[in-house]
């Protein structure tokens, strides 16, 4: 049974044995007090044993982080918590030394990325991944419910969804001796799938496939990107949940956006209690107050065009230009976001030039049908819009982008066949994580972040 369980029971004679890794030890008048966890919650139980026990000379030493496993009986506890575990035998499974890097101190986020194998033993890492775990449960659960159609969209593809160019290649051509044609160029026809192929960055592509048949669809998965940004907001390999819904405008698209927001962190709130007030005590003192406010907001929508001249007619001194035409930097996410509108707020409408081939062209032929959903804190978290569903506008677009049409011609085929408006978004699972938790690095919300120059675990 586990600990989490365990110190929700009342006494009982009845005997038990418990399983854990030692928090802390220590000795008070014959008595040995340990503090044991399991990760299944923050909660520790506190085991005691006097010095009449067998097994009592051989936890002399025992040390933090030490495997045991104890059995005895739960009794009504005199200190803090309401019930401890009465031992009459503990076992040590495996004991630590003094090398052991997690002594009961704080150590710094940065210190512990360095010991990813042991920081999901730690207060602070051990609910970040319970919370992850958490989230995505309720991700699935909120699309299930609503009869949506779980993708699992492919790892490896031959299409650059984003077109960006920032993919990693793969290939099982010999890296010292690759193929190569007549002019001395890389001959993929010769590599693995007769063709060159990636890290997919983006399950969209086929999630609008299956919207093509399913209507309501979601895809939950790694996405892998090689730009080698350096910030605390982005990973070489993240999460996203891309949901793709047939017969949506851009309107139902950011509605289902922030209805999905809300229910999930609803249900971390409910199921992540102890979790959730650590955070707001320990990491951020206003999460709890921002989430149970965000419920009962209406997240405000506006327009690129009326971001860029709220940013102009500011005093702020940004470090990037403010122009119509140029992408928003995080800088100005975070300025309309945190002091404008103080708000989650959508960001719809950006210019055609700054955005990728699949985005609907709006009646001015000037901007598309995006929109970005821009949190305090954090900047952006969801990317997404509704789909250019008309063949000839599309054709042009990906002709206007360079992109190989061949590659594309089932992507096409979807509008020649029963193509309807479309839209969808994506939302990255890390950005959320770090909204939710008010973690403030992307690399303590992911087990073994994967980053430029760092892929120890
Ligand atoms: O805005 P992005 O690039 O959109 C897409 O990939 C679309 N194909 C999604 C869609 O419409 N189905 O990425 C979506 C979200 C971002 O808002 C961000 O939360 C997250 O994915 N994201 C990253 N998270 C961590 N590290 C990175 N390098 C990220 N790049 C994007």
């Amino acid at each position: 049974m586990s600990i989490k369980n365990i110190i929700k029971m009342a006494a009982s004679d009845k005997e038990i044995s418990v399983y854990g890794w030692v928090k802390t030890a220590r000795t008070s008048k014959n008595i040995l007090f340990i503090e044991i966890n399991d990760g299944s919650s923050l909660n520790s139980l506190q085991v005691v044993i006097n010095s009449e026990s067998q097994c009592f000379n051989e936890l002399n030493g025992i040390g933090t982080g030490a495997s045991i496993k104890a059995t005895g009986q739960l009794v009504n506890s005199p200190g803090k918590q309401k019930t401890e575990l009465s031992a009459s035998n503990i076992e040590i499974i495996c004991n630590t030394d003094e090398n052991y890097p997690l002594q009961k101190k704080r150590h710094s986020f940065e210190f512990l990325r360095e010991i990813a194998h042991l920081r999901p033993k730690t207060n602070t890492l051990s609910a970040v991944f319970r919370v992850r775990s958490q989230l995505s449960f309720a991700i699935n659960r909120f699309f299930q419910e609503r009869d949506f159609i779980y993708l699992h969209s492919p790892i490896i593809t031959a299409s650059d969804c984003e077109g960006a160019g920032e993919l990693f290649k793969v290939t099982s051509f010999d890296l010292q001796k690759p193929s190569l044609d007549k002019t001395g160029n890389l001959d993929f026809e010769k590599d693995f799938f007769g063709k060159e192929t990636f890290l997919t960055v983006s399950g969209q592509l086929q999630a609008e496939i299956f919207a093509h048949s399913f209507t309501k669809t979601y895809t939950f998965g790694p996405a892998f990107r090689a730009e080698n940004s350096n910030t605390s907001r982005h990973c070489s390999e993240f999460w996203m949940i891309e949901p793709e819904v047939a017969f949506n405008n851009l309107e139902d698209n950011y509605r289902l956006a922030e209805e999905f927001i809300k229910n999930i962190i609803h249900y971390v709130l409910e199921h992540c209690q102890t979790d959730m007030e650590f955070f707001n005590k320990w990491i951020d003192k206003n999460v709890l107050e921002r989430l149970s406010k965000l419920s009962y907001s209406k997240f405000e929508v506006i327009t690129y065009t009326e971001a860029i001249s709220i940013l102009q007619s500011s005093k702020h001194k940004f470090e990037f230009p403010v122009e119509w035409g140029n992408d928003l930097q995080s800088e100005h996410e975070r300025y309309i976001t945190e002091q404008v509108i103080k708000n989650p707020v959508f960001v719809i409408d950006y210019p055609k030039t700054i955005k990728p081939f699949y985005m609907r062209v709006n009646d001015d032929d000037k901007t598309v049908a995006a929109m970005d959903l821009l949190v305090p804190g954090t900047g952006e978290i969801i990317g997404g819009s509704q789909r250019e569903e008309r063949y000839d506008i599309l054709l042009k677009r990906m002709k206007d982008q360079n992109l190989d049409i061949d590659t594309y011609q089932w992507y096409l085929d979807l509008r020649k066949f029963g193509s309807v408006p479309h839209s969808g978004f994506g939302l990255g699972l890390e950005r959320l994580l770090m909204y939710i938790t008010g973690m403030d690095n992307i690399r303590d919300v992911i087990p073994f972040p994967r980053t430029p120059k760092q892929i120890k675990f």
